[in-house]
């Protein structure tokens, strides 16, 4: 998986999106909070994830939203992130999201 991409995945019947930022994987949940498009559509620059539909933004890192910045006034709308961790070749997403969202 190249850097700046996104894939659709699946980890025990949750829909997440796993993303490479500078080689560092990252997975979050794979709907927008917003109306629930699909974020592997959309695109990542650096660590900002852009939904298509309305052009929400979001840290991959963190699943926190950057615009509109909705996390002072609604945190429901923040990302579930899952820790991901490679070993043995094999990439590893926890069907838990992290405590603080923090990888
Ligand atoms: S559904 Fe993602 S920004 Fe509206």
């Amino acid at each position: 998986m190249e850097d700046g991409t996104l894939r659709a995945i699946e980890v025990d019947g949750q829909s997440l999106v796993l993303g490479n930022v500078d080689g560092k994987l990252y997975a979050v949940s794979g709907l927008c909070s917003h109306l629930g498009s699909k974020l592997a559509l959309g695109s990542l620059h650096g660590p900002t994830l852009t939904c298509f539909a309305h052009l929400w933004t979001y840290d991959i890192r963190t699943g926190e939203p950057v615009w509109p910045p909705m996390a002072r006034v609604a945190p429901g709308y923040r990302l579930r992130s899952h820790p991901v961790r490679i070993e043995g070749g094999k990439i590893w997403v926890s069907r838990r999201p992290g405590r603080r969202g923090l990888n």
